[in-house]
């Protein structure tokens, strides 16, 4: 750290500090509730300077909005935790981690290292697992909110927040063990100065420890970017790719005794979770015509690499050999896909396209696309008109050929 990130540092610490005084708490609930009242910045922070003083007003204003914003991903935990903006920005979602930390325990560890615990989201999750958990991190901003979130969720007792580095770490791993511990979580830090890093040599700790850890620390776990090339996962560990709701959350690289297969897609959909595996790389999809089900593959399952064992389930092809959407005679329900039944198919072109959806009354499309430069929004906007009835029209190409699909078209009365 620079001096003047040091200086910076120590100025956050102080204030998270003070914040955890009684005094301090009863600023940041004051905060909070002004927040929550949608009280105008500037009339709430003279409140605030009235109410609890010039220190605590502007430390509990900012800590009180990042808690505002942590409610949707931490719910009621988010009112006993701190987070900085930076730290929230990094954390996982706490189901996850607990789903991550019940899975790296299953095998008998009970002790794990936290290898950047930012604002200690696998940390809490690892403990209340029943882990006695080492949090290292090399910033002591992240370090200050770890303890005081692991205490104001009364799982101290089990976690120790430390100093270190771990790069020096992990290099200094021996016996399957790292600091002393027989399992590891590490999530390195894959933004830098408000930009995602995209070269994982880039992160922070960088590729070279993480292919170390899961080297020397069978029984860890490494989250990645959900980006990460295939070639990159090394020999024996077991790459996972995890989505909420349709988008794509995280990846993580699952140390040799962990890991229970090759790939695996985790789809959690409506609070329940999916898990698509193979144990060695199925290939690709075979392609086939459009038939009368167009479906379009979860993210988790196109970026492990699975949309061949989905196909198959549905007996379905692909629509071209370069494109993840595939096309079946029946319908499918399955949480490996979204599903459109096709009405029309067309070769692309926005004249005949507009003549036909006015032709079939249809004045209001979604526009989906993939494998073409069209932008969805825009050829929304051109094909709008007063016609009532409604359709999905995917854009993309079919055996090589740009081609537009009028799929689930709803017409009224
Ligand atoms: C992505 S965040 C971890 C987020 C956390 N798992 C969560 O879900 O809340 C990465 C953390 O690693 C820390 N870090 C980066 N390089 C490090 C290193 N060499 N040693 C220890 N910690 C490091 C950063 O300070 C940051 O707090």
């Amino acid at each position: 750290m620079d001096p003047e990130s040091e200086q910076q540092a120590a100025e956050t610490v102080r204030q998270l500090r003070a914040l955890a005084t009684p005094e301090g708490a009863v600023a940041l609930d004051r905060a909070l509730a002004l927040l929550d009242a949608g009280t105008d910045p500037v009339a709430a922070l003279t409140r605030l300077r009235s109410e609890a003083g010039t220190d605590l007003a502007g430390p509990a204003w900012g800590i009180a909005r990042q808690r505002q914003r942590a409610r949707a991903t931490f719910g009621p935990d988010a009112e006993r935790m701190l987070f900085t903006s930076d730290a929230l920005e990094q954390a996982g979602r706490p189901e996850l981690a607990a789903r991550r930390a019940a899975r790296l325990l299953a095998g008998g560890a009970d002790s794990v290292a936290d290898l950047g615990c930012a604002a200690g989201t696998d940390t809490i999750a690892l403990a209340r697992a029943g882990a006695r958990v080492l949090a290292v991190d090399v910033d002591p901003v992240a370090r200050e909110l770890t303890a005081t979130n692991v205490e104001a969720l009364g799982v101290a007792d089990d976690v120790w927040v430390v100093a270190g580095d771990a790069v020096e770490l992990v290099a200094a791993a021996r016996g399957g063990e790292v600091a002393g511990c027989g399992a590891a979580v590490l999530d390195p830090a894959r933004r830098a100065g408000g930009k995602r890093q995209l070269d994982p040599d880039r992160w922070s700790p960088p590729w070279s420890t993480v292919v170390e850890l899961l080297a020397k620390v069978p029984t860890s776990v490494v989250k990645v970017a959900p980006g990460l090339d295939h070639d990159r996962a090394p020999a024996g560990i077991e790459a996972e790719w995890v989505s909420v709701g349709g988008f794509i959350v995280e990846a993580l690289l699952w140390g040799p005794a962990v890991a229970t297969t090759w790939r695996r897609a985790t789809v959690v959909r409506g609070g329940e979770v999916h898990e698509l595996t193979a144990d060695a790389d199925p290939g690709p999809a075979t392609a086939g015509p459009v038939r009368s089900w167009l479906h379009e593959p979860d993210p988790a399952v196109i970026r492990s690499g699975l949309v061949s064992l989905a196909a198959d389930e549905l007996g379905a092809t692909l629509v071209d050999p370069t494109i993840a959407y595939l096309s079946s005679d029946a319908a499918a329900d399955s949480p490996w896909v979204r599903s459109y039944r096709v009405d029309e198919v067309l070769p692309f072109n926005l004249k005949k396209l507009r003549a036909l959806l006015r032709s079939r009354g249809i004045g209001r499309v979604v526009v989906k696309k993939r494998g073409s430069a069209i932008e969805p929004e825009t050829l929304a906007r051109q094909l709008r008109t007063d016609a009532r009835g409604t359709a999905t029209v995917v854009v993309t190409r079919v055996a090589g050929a740009p081609t537009a699909l009028v799929c689930d078209v709803s017409l009224p009365g």
